[in-house]
């Protein structure tokens, strides 16, 4: 125990000594005013753990602005630890690391859940960013248990992980969580991991993208045949329209793919679905919730929390091209939309980020437009690229 708060508290050491090495390079009038934001997001987290009872997590705000709180199981579960980890790492200050720590541990159980490939965004944003900061056995074996809970939802027909329960569905967001096995078999898991998680993405190439760099949301296999019987949408507009968390998911995938493989088919894919997404984004730089939305639907709202995940994803992908500019320039034209005007500052909202559409096609409101836990996160997470960003 002891042993593990001297690593962190060198990590600490570490990380404050890089984030102030940083600081001198940044222009003091250089948009989007990330100090700020800063200061005003570590404010919103720093509350919220008080108002967090142990064993719930955050998903999405409610109309009155307090979180939604879901059990250890839900898909969201791993964001809320891993803001606290990413307020420890873009502060430096070794408070953060009680807390995270403290978050994360009541996930563990979460390793033998089989039932959601959504496994992969659980343990990877909280018991991946523990073991990032302090690398430790225990840990790691959560992670590789978490990764065979994941792999054992992988057909072989299909050629993929099964996203979602009843018929085979996969989910373009599935690219999110083949991120555990790639970590998980450079991590002593074995090749196999490594094989589930290139064969899953080779068939979302083949079967979620369209030729103009669009994405179906659902993939529907049958499971004898391996043939695709449907393709559709669940969060999305129409079956054939790109829904822009999807494609924001996508974007941020198969860069992580690059990075895990070096293949480039995932970068081509990477940068055609950021091209994509560029392409369709309105004046503000934030997307409504799905790119293909007519004009006069009455439920024309923003998902903010696509712009954040796409920022973040572009803040990856810039370091994998030869002239990063235009993609810098994206990724700062959403944060800097994001925190001028889409911080929950002065409203009710206990999260961060504000305008993030869950499920647009729900029936119940808070879903239209609310604060996202995962949005915080990723946000966070661009922040946090931004600033640490080398330059071009
Ligand atoms: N399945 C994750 C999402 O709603 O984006």
């Amino acid at each position: 125990m002891v042993h593990r708060y001297r690593s962190f508290l060198i990590a600490a050491i570490f990380l404050f000594a890089s984030f102030a090495c940083h600081a001198p390079a940044l222009r003091r009038d250089r948009k989007p005013s990330c100090r700020d934001a800063l200061s005003f997001a570590l404010s919103q987290l720093r509350r919220s753990i008080t108002e967090i009872p142990a064993g719930r997590f955050p998903i999405r705000t409610k109309a009155q602005g307090a979180w939604e709180l879901t059990p250890p199981e839900t898909w969201t579960s791993g964001f809320y630890p891993g803001c606290l980890w990413l307020a420890f790492r873009l502060s430096g200050d070794s408070s953060w690391i009680q807390p995270a720590r403290m978050k994360t541990g009541e996930l563990k159980e979460q390793q033998f859940n089989t039932g959601t490939h959504d496994v992969g965004f659980m343990m990877m944003s909280s018991y991946g960013q523990a073991f990032l900061l302090n690398p430790n056995e225990e840990d790691r074996q959560n992670l590789l248990q978490s990764a065979r809970s994941l792999a054992s939802r992988f057909n072989s027909k299909a050629g993929c992980i099964q996203s979602w329960n009843g018929d085979f569905q996969v989910i373009i967001d599935n690219m999110m969580n083949l991120e555990l096995l790639f970590w998980a078999s450079r991590h002593g898991g074995g090749p196999d991991l490594h094989e589930i998680a290139v064969s899953h993405a080779r068939q979302t190439i083949r079967n979620h993208l369209r030729e103009d760099g669009g994405s179906f949301h659902v993939v529907v296999y049958d499971t004898a045949t391996g043939l695709i019987r449907e393709k559709r949408t669940a969060q999305g507009y129409a079956a054939g329209s790109t829904w822009a968390r999807g494609q924001a998911w996508g974007i941020y995938g198969f860069t992580m793919c690059f990075r895990e493989t070096g293949d480039s088919l995932y970068l081509r894919t990477a940068l055609r679905m950021a091209d994509y997404f560029l392409d369709h984004l309105p004046e503000d730089h934030v997307p409504f919730w799905d790119f293909n939305l007519p004009e006069d639907h009455p439920r024309r709202v923003r998902d903010a929390s696509a712009a954040a995940i796409a920022s973040s994803a572009l803040l990856e992908l810039r370091n994998d091209v030869r002239d990063p500019a235009p993609y810098d320039r994206a990724a700062e034209r959403m944060l800097g939309a994001l925190i001028d005007r889409y911080l929950s500052r002065g409203t009710e909202s206990s999260g961060i980020i504000v305008h993030a559409a869950y499920n647009a096609n729900s029936r119940n409101p808070d879903d239209w437009d609310a604060s996202t836990i995962w949005g915080d996160y990723y946000f966070l997470e661009a922040l946090y690229r931004y600033l640490h960003r080398t330059e071009s």
